[in-house]
């Protein structure tokens, strides 16, 4: 059967968000190693982490673009290419074949350009998009890598969509705040976010928002722990540690 994932490696994982510019080369290693031996067609993204976010809140984007914010805008453009590379080498090294697809190029018009992530997809390479700042209508915007799943889930209807954070998967409240947070292990599409839970982050909520788009065009998203990525292997199973929706 063919079989297509679209995964978002979650800069929470890959980077430590609260140091500038830091990479966690082994949990990278590790994604990429479970993700190869899938052995399933793949389309990777990934988000900025500290590669892009602390640069980008100092500097107040998104915003209207001002002459001054050009060194800032070029700044985090420049550093989240320098993460993307990293992960390409990796993925290199892990024997994938990745192609990374700028995100200014994708949103050059209207509707989201995903013609090269078709192309390079078809012959055989991992196409490989990245979170990012871009410039439209006057304004300073920032396209994460959850934007591009929404987008990528509209034009693909992939089988399964893989969200990766530092955490087991979506709770009821933040983990990281609040200790008695649930692990919610399924989400039923028709339930209203508000509902289920209302005191959470918008990070968060807004992660979820978009996941409730692609689960239209999707077989199965899951959200796991991008630093336990073998737990991929029980996705259908009782056991499973994650949050499917
Ligand atoms: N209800 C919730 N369930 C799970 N995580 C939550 C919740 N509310 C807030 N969070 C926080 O959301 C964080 C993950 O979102 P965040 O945007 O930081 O990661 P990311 O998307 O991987 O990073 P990036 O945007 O750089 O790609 C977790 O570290 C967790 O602390
Ligand atoms: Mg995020």
């Amino acid at each position: 059967m063919f079989v297509l994932i679209l995964v978002k490696i979650g800069g929470s994982v890959i980077t430590d968000k609260n140091v500038y510019r830091r990479f966690r080369e082994d949990s990278c290693k590790k994604i990429i190693q479970t993700l190869s031996i899938l052995n399933e067609d793949l389309i990777m993204t990934h988000g900025a982490g500290s590669f892009g976010h602390i640069i980008a809140k100092k500097s107040g984007f998104p915003k209207k673009f001002k002459q001054e914010d050009v060194h800032a805008f070029s700044i985090v453009h420049k550093d989240v290419l320098d993460l993307n590379t990293r992960i390409a080498g990796i993925m290199l090294e892990e024997g994938l074949s990745p192609i990374s697809i700028p995100t200014q190029s994708i949103y050059r018009n209207g509707s989201p350009d995903l013609t090269d992530f078709k192309k390079y997809l078809s012959l055989g390479f991992t196409p490989l998009g990245m979170g990012d700042v871009i410039l439209r209508a006057g304004m300073i915007k920032i396209i994460s890598a959850d934007d591009l799943l929404v987008a990528l889930s509209a034009v693909f209807k992939p089988n399964l969509v893989i969200f990766m954070t530092d955490v087991d998967g979506i709770y009821d409240n933040d983990p990281k705040t609040v200790s008695d947070a649930k692990l919610l292990k399924s989400i039923d599409r028709n339930i209203a976010f508000s509902q289920v839970m209302n005191d959470v982050t918008g990070g968060m909520k807004s992660k979820y928002e978009k996941i409730l788009k692609i689960r239209k065009h999707a077989g199965k998203v899951v959200v796991v722990n991008g630093n336990k990525p073998e737990r991929l292997n029980d996705i259908g199973e009782k056991d499973f540690i994650g949050t499917v929706i």
